[in-house]
């Protein structure tokens, strides 16, 4: 897989930090009514007071915390459903400081990957040991940096299954890979013998998007391009579709603007923008003889 941003040797993801200030700020600002993680706060190593201060002093940002909090929900629910349907591993892809693996309800019927680039993994280990947050067994640390390894040889080397049904969650990461890198891993979770599950979330191409829209996409691109870290992939979802089912996944849920908008706030579902950040579920279960 190639990241399309130059990756800082040994330094950890600023992005993933933003993403977890935003789902700390859910809790705190919304009280988590979207998506709730009672270790949220605690993973980012500051108080309730300084997360909403830091979320109320940039109000721009707020489009930002919101989509966060659905593409999670969304992942969360979807991952629930698959465990129904027999998915027994979890890869995070890209994790940041997703709090997942430490708040697993299904304890030890799910083990649970993650993979994230060596630096921002171990900057992660440190703020779940300063915060006092165990590592339950089920879970396996995955270093791969993806310029120097793949995904198959990393995933081999954390003593992955591949014929145990698995769900990747692939979130807040597409925008900053190349196409043919987005593509190279959706191929290769669609290759699983075991079948296989993906979320992830991308955006409409920013030519396609109206003025309102267009403005707070530059916004955000340009502080993105400051940490280091620039979008660089947008998707059309005519296309995404068809190219998902051609490498054999048969269930492609893929949720824009209006149907996100439905779900999870029916009371404003008319106002909401038609173009913009859209979270997707592919599922691919062979059948069994
Ligand atoms: C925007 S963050 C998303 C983090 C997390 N999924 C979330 O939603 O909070 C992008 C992630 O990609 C990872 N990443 C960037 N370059 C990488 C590389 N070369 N190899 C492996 N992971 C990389 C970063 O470490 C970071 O965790």
């Amino acid at each position: 897989m190639c990241y399309a941003f130059p990756v800082r040797t040994g330094t950890p993801s600023r992005t993933a930090l933003a993403a977890a200030a935003h789902r700390a700020a859910h809790q705190v600002l919304e009280g988590g009514r979207i998506f709730s993680d009672p270790l949220a706060v605690r993973i980012l190593g500051q108080d309730a007071e300084s997360v909403a201060r830091e979320a109320e002093q940039n109000p721009s940002r707020g489009v930002m915390r919101i989509f966060i909090a659905v593409r999670t929900r969304f992942a969360e629910d979807a991952l629930a459903a698959a465990v129904e349907r027999g998915a027994r591993q979890l890869v995070v892809l890209g994790a940041g400081l997703d709090t997942y693996a430490y708040r697993n309800p299904f304890g030890g019927l799910l083990r649970v990957f993650e993979v994230d680039h060596p630096a921002t993994q171990a900057w992660k280990r440190e703020r779940l040991k300063a915060a006092s947050i165990p590592v339950p067994d089920s879970v396996t640390f995955a270093p791969v940096d993806f310029e120097r390894q793949t995904l198959a040889e990393g995933l081999a080397a954390a003593g992955y299954e591949p014929a145990q049904q698995t769900f990747f969650t692939w979130l807040g990461v597409v925008p900053y890979l190349t196409e043919d890198a987005v593509w190279s891993t959706l191929a290769f979770v669609a290759g699983q013998p075991g079948g296989a599950h993906v979320v992830f979330d991308y955006g409409d191409p920013p030519e396609t998007l109206g003025p309102e829209a267009r403005a707070y996409h530059d916004r955000h691109a340009s502080r993105v391009e400051s940490l280091g870290e620039a979008w660089v992939t947008y998707l059309e979802a005519d296309a995404l579709r068809t190219r998902l089912l051609g490498l054999g996944f048969s269930e492609v849920e893929d949720l824009g603007p209006a149907q996100i908008a439905a779900r999870y706030f029916p009371d404003r579902a008319g106002a909401q923008r038609e173009r913009g950040g859209h979270v997707v579920r592919a599922s691919r279960i062979p059948r069994r003889n």
